[in-house]
């Protein structure tokens, strides 16, 4: 059996209301679209989600990533779906859509994308984790902690098969580069980049050579997409999606939640210009409207059978994972009484692409020389 190709693309295509959620007529339009590429063979399987308000097209099929033919069809949903929005006046109608026309590749369009290609195993799970409210970086702690931190994924003490650890593939998302760094060896390098969350972002993790799993196909895949870099502008938060496989040779599957127990630090939130705490919850849950948040996470859980898609499990429905809940809201309340102060509000380097320049702009007649 050829490689199975996980294609997570994912775009903010109107909010209902604001930036709270997606419509159920944007979900019923991009299954629709969906189960046409089923009907005629292309996609294997597909799974159509939301997450806040962003619309989320899960596929299977075996393309291969970078595929025109499989982006093509996401972006076509996308468009569907933004009509739809547009008929229902839904709040920034085709907000990630940042280009006319579809040009072979929708990476650097507007959609995020989370794509990998592997040999199924006998026994595959896959978790695809969507957040809104926040940025790529925001994955870095938790992808950082599944397949490095021993005190996190219990595997790397007593698994021998993860002893050897993984390599990360990180990209300086400002200036368009990207590193290969080998963990545990080189684990302080890695975290002197990963913790400067807004640049250098972990795009992809792959199991080492001689070990269980083939060490070119990647374990798991991170969006990495600065829409404002497309946009010139700020145009909303690059709300992140990531897959992750699990098991046998990689983290358990709790060893990959786990890390999300914390409700750690990210930015976004109101207007994108935001530090809070990022709360992993259900589905149901996943609206965000405090203050347009806090930033959300959502775990979608699957076994793939040759390709088709034996889920979804909602993983952060768990009532484990009520106590980070209570905690998250402790911090969202501690976090908005500082008002328009750093570090609740982003420090000034990473609201340039806001509109808060705008305003500084309109002040700067009125400076004059201090002695
Ligand atoms: P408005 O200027 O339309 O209120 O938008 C603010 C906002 O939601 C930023 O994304
Ligand atoms: P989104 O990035 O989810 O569209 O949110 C934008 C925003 O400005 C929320 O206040
Ligand atoms: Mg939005
Ligand atoms: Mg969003």
């Amino acid at each position: 059996m050829s490689k199975v190709t996980v294609s997570l693309i994912k775009a903010d295509v109107g909010g209902w209301p604001g930036h709270a959620s997606v419509h159920p007529a944007l979900i019923d339009k991009a299954e629709e679209v969906l189960s046409e590429a089923k009907s005629a063979g292309t996609l294997i399987d597909f799974k159509v989600m939301a997450c806040g308000d962003d619309l989320e097209l899960l596929m299977t099929h075996r393309l291969g990533t970078d595929e025109a033919e499989i982006h093509a069809i996401a972006w076509e949903t996308f468009e569907k779906a933004t009509a739809e929005a547009k008929s229902l006046k839904l709040y920034g109608a085709g907000q990630d859509l940042l280009c006319d026309a579809f040009s072979g590749n929708i990476r650097g369009m507007g959609p995020g994308v989370a794509e990998m290609q592997f040999t199924e195993r006998d026994a595959e799970p896959l978790v695809a984790f969507m957040m809104d409210k926040t940025e790529p970086g925001a994955f870095n702690l938790p992808i950082f902690r599944m397949f490095a931190d021993p005190f996190n994924t219990a595997g790397l003490v007593i698994d021998p098969s993860l002893h050897n650890g993984f390599i990360f593939e990180i990209w300086d998302i400002l200036d368009h580069k990207k590193v290969f760094m080998s963990c545990p060896e080189e684990m302080y390098n890695i975290l002197a980049l990963i913790g400067a969350k807004s640049r250098y972002v972990i795009k992809r993790v792959y199991p080492k050579p001689g070990g269980k799993l083939p060490s070119e196909e990647p374990v798991a895949v991170v969006s990495t997409e600065k829409l404002y870099q497309t946009a010139g502008t700020y145009v909303g938060k690059d709300d992140p999606v990531a897959l992750v496989r699990a098991q046998s040779g990689l983290p358990a599957l709790g060893e990959v939640l786990e890390p999300f127990a914390l409700g750690h630090l990210v930015s976004g939130w109101m207007r994108g210009s935001h530090n809070g705490p990022l709360m992993p919850c259900a589905f149901e849950d996943a609206h965000p409207t405090r203050f347009d948040g806090p930033p959300r996470v959502i775990a979608a859980g699957f076994q793939l059978c040759n390709g088709l898609l034996i889920g979804p499990v909602d993983l952060f429905a768990d009532v484990a994972f009520d106590l980070t809940r209570m905690r998250v809201l402790e911090i969202t309340d501690y976090m908005r009484a500082h008002g328009p102060f750093e570090p609740h509000r982003l420090p000034l380097e990473d609201m340039e692409y806001t509109t808060l320049p705008h305003v500084l702009k309109r002040l700067a007649e009125r400076f004059e020389p201090a002695e």
